[in-house]
């Protein structure tokens, strides 16, 4: 594949719906994503710095199918290492791209190829787990999209990619943290974007079904969202189906993604060329701000969301909490000081954070075991209780999830890889432990997993 194809799938171009060139269909020979330096303008003026899969765009979407194999080689032409995480797949767990526990580094001028069958239809994306912070704060995150066997009935779709960048002045970038920001909330970017966009506009048939599914890569900023302008219902939550009926997000009850987090909304395009649909962010200390805008054109579809047929639930395995073993993971900072190891895949130089009270000791370090062990096929819950000011999107690999109970909210019980746990909060999730295997468990605010907050279970 030419690399002007390969950037026909770039989030900056993805509004079409065919995907049939340069989906990876069983049989391909591996897509090669190399990772490389990159310029962009995400304002006036030229970002250089910037880290992606091509010198000028941000990293495409990638697309699969539900149940057929793909096959990525990441080639790392970067002076630092890395190594690429499939992030909400179920997958094998050497396919999982975290250093060490899964994979060595990938060093530079070297390839690593990932070969996975994702079982899971739904909005997944890719980062690296390697000098995470330096290449994922300079661009290096995508969208993924895995493509149900049958389209439930749209026109089209949107995929928005949600992330801020730490630019100054003069666009050039600023350290991607501070130690305040690490040990708090974390380090807000300056710049928010969609798709690497300030304002992005994209055209869709007036009164027609669009798929908007929206990720939030960043690695600290809990977007505050709500989409107006259009008649709109969540179909998708974090990849999967959603079961129930949620409500509307508003202005005034706005829907929060944490970093990690996915959210598919069915949108039916207003009626009259013009209208817009925008996807509208809440920043503190500004108004209500359209992230993205979908824009009608031409004349109307006059489709209705009740002509689309429902998401089938995607084979995950329904946990019976009753009588299953609970395992309680504490979420807070670190009695101990003292620096992480740093082992290739880059450290932030501090240790703030923990679970059950040890910060992770790096992600070469020797002799870390993992928080729990659970027995393959048996359901467990896991209660995880934040113990600190801050909230924590906190994310488990390999396997997915269901919200039980916390005790501050009702949790609806939507399967999920990430759960964006709240000041105080004690929330038990439910899983069955299927997929053996080391499975990276931390939080997704990046200098909070990169200053301790970061750990593993197995599944035996
Ligand atoms: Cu999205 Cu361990 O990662
Ligand atoms: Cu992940
Ligand atoms: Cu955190």
């Amino acid at each position: 594949m030419k690399r002007r194809e390969f950037l026909l799938g770039s989030g900056a171009a993805a509004g079409a719906f065919g995907l049939g060139g340069w989906s990876l269909a069983a049989g391909d020979a591996a897509q090669e994503l190399v990772l490389q330096p990159a310029s962009y303008r995400l304002r006036e003026g030229l970002t250089t710095g910037m880290v992606s899969l091509s010198p000028d765009a941000p990293p495409p979407v990638l697309y699969g199918r539900q149940g057929e194999p793909m096959r990525l080689s990441v080639r790392n032409t970067l002076p630092d290492y890395t190594s690429m995480h499939w992030h909400g797949l179920r997958i094998r767990n050497e396919m999982d791209g975290v250093p060490y526990l899964t994979q060595m580094p990938i060093g530079e001028g070297e390839s690593f190829t990932y070969e996975f069958t994702p079982p899971d239809a739904g909005t997944y994306w890719y980062h690296p787990h390697c000098m995470t912070m330096e290449q994922m704060a300079r661009g290096l995150t995508g969208v993924m999209v895995i493509a149900e066997p049958e389209q439930p009935g749209f026109d089209s779709e949107q995929v928005i990619n949600l992330r801020d960048f730490r630019l100054d002045e003069g666009d050039a970038f600023l350290p991607a943290y501070t130690a305040r920001g690490a040990a708090r909330a974390g380090t807000f970017g300056t710049v928010q974007t969609a798709n690497w966009q300030g304002a992005a506009v994209y055209e869709h048939t007036a009164g027609s079904l669009v798929r908007l599914r929206v990720v939030n890569t960043d690695t600290t900023r809990i977007y505050k969202l709500h989409p107006e302008g259009a008649e709109t219902r969540i179909i998708a939550w974090d990849g999967h189906p959603v079961e129930i009926d949620l409500p509307v997000p508003t202005a005034d009850e706005p829907l929060l993604l944490g970093p990690g987090q996915r959210v598919d909304f069915a949108v039916r395009m207003p009626e009259n060329e013009g209208q817009s649909a925008d996807l509208m962010a809440k920043f503190p200390g500004q108004p209500h701000r359209a992230m993205a805008r979908l824009r009608a054109n031409g004349a109307s579809a006059a489709r209705d969301l009740r002509e689309l047929r429902p998401l089938r639930a995607n084979p995950v395995a329904r946990p019976d909490p009753n009588g299953a073993e609970l395992h309680e993971f504490v979420f807070g900072w670190t009695p101990e000081g003292g620096a992480p190891n740093d082992g290739f895949c880059g450290t932030l130089g501090y240790s703030f954070w923990s679970i059950n009270r040890k910060p992770w000791p790096g992600d070469a370090a020797q002799g870390t075991g993992p928080l729990a062990v659970l027995e393959q096929g048996k359901s467990y819950v896991l209660r995880l209780r934040n113990e600190s000011p801050n909230l924590h999107p906190i994310h488990l690999h390999g396997l997915a999830f269901v919200p039980l109970r916390s005790n501050l909210r009702t949790l609806p019980p939507l399967m999920t890889d990430t759960m964006l746990l709240l000041k105080d909060e004690i929330a038990d999730i439910a899983l069955v432990a299927d997929n053996p295997g080391d499975w990276a468990f931390h939080c997704h605010v990046i200098e909070h997993q990169k200053t301790g907050l970061t750990g593993f279970i197995r599944v035996v």
